[in-house]
């Protein structure tokens, strides 16, 4: 059993295949608690502090539900308000909240600087989305994938859009090591940074999985058992919205690029979407659509990434002893 007590979440590259599974299992198990009704509060007492740089809906939200759920209690620290804004260093920022803080959770631009927020931390520090990755999406996205169709290994997942940006780069890594099949589709200017696919054909080698990146959409989601997208314009990239909204309208998940996927390919999107661009109405609130249990589902896999970092391996027994288990429920990888 690995023990993820005290580790950072910075990027899905910093965990294996069987930690990745740990936190998946971690959270069917704390979602079978909740649906039982069972009180548990494996992290009463403990602090979360959430340093926002960009907007957020549902990170924000179900960061904060997880704590409270867990027993702990979530601080919202808009990056505005705090001295950081006023030049206090951001070293010296993670050493003060690390005398106060369990945990830190953060949403900024550059991942440089969320590196160097754990670098000079002394408790765990969870990206909430850089302008590189959002391994806490990633991590909902696979658990919903295998909540729906019952196994990672082996299914194949299209993302079609905008191929350079943080969902992109993490889903591209999550799939690699879970043996997932990825495809993604981008245009020409918009693949994914060139370090994150090496990395992922790499681990793609080792799990099994293939990794394709083509420009072609039909081709990417041909047979596919998922077909993701993401906005075309991500939060700081404003400036260019109207180029992006020609050079990738071609990339829309519409109907008809839906048929040529497996008849009951899942619709998923990290969300905010914006209708009429990167997906249509009909797709988006069609029968195969996932995004809503998506959402959801950062709630359930955000709470065993807390409780796992800040309580680590004796948390595991606890919740076995709860559902009367030796084991947790197994996810399928
Ligand atoms: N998917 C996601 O991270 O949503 P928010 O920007 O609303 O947090
Ligand atoms: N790629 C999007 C994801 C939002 C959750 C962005 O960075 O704006």
């Amino acid at each position: 059993m690995e023990d993820l007590k005290g580790r950072h979440l910075l990027s899905l590259q910093q965990y294996n295949k069987k930690e990745l599974m740990q936190i998946l299992e971690t959270a069917a198990a704390l979602q079978a608690i909740m649906a039982r009704g069972v009180p548990f509060k494996p992290l009463q007492g403990k602090t979360l502090g959430m340093i926002f740089n960009k907007n957020s809906t549902r990170t924000r939200v179900s960061f904060e539900v997880a704590i409270y759920q867990l027993g702990g209690h979530g601080l919202h620290l808009g990056g505005q308000e705090l001295q950081l804004a006023r030049g206090e260093s951001i070293a010296d920022t993670a050493r003060v909240l690390s005398r106060y803080l369990d945990a830190i959770m953060i949403r900024t631009y550059s991942h440089a600087e969320v590196e160097e927020l754990a670098a000079n931390a002394t408790v765990p520090v969870i990206n909430g989305l850089t302008d590189r990755f959002h391994p806490c999406q990633a991590l909902a996205d696979f658990y919903t994938l295998y909540k729906k169709k019952g196994r990672l290994a082996g299914l194949k997942l299209a993302f079609v859009g905008d191929g350079n940006n943080n969902v992109t780069h993490s889903l591209l890594l999550g799939a690699a090591k879970l043996g997932v099949d990825i495809h993604v589709a981008a245009p020409a200017g918009y693949a994914p940074e060139a370090e994150v696919l090496a990395l992922a054909r790499q681990e793609a080698k080792l799990s099994g999985s293939s990794v394709l990146l083509t420009t072609d959409p039909v081709e990417a989601v041909a047979g596919a058992d998922a077909v993701y997208t993401d906005v075309w314009t991500s939060m700081g990239k404003e400036d260019e919205a109207q180029e992006r909204c020609r050079i990738l309208a071609p990339y829309q998940v519409n109907s008809s690029l839906m048929a040529a996927a497996k008849p009951d390919a899942l619709f998923l999107h990290c969300l905010p979407a914006n209708r009429g661009e990167e997906v249509t109405d009909e797709v988006m609130d069609g029968p195969n659509s996932a995004v809503f249990d998506q959402a959801e589902n950062r709630l359930h896999v955000q709470k065993a990434v807390l409780a796992l970092l800040v309580r680590g391996g004796e948390l595991v027994e606890e919740m076995a002893n709860l559902l009367g288990d030796r084991k947790q429920p197994r996810v399928a990888g």
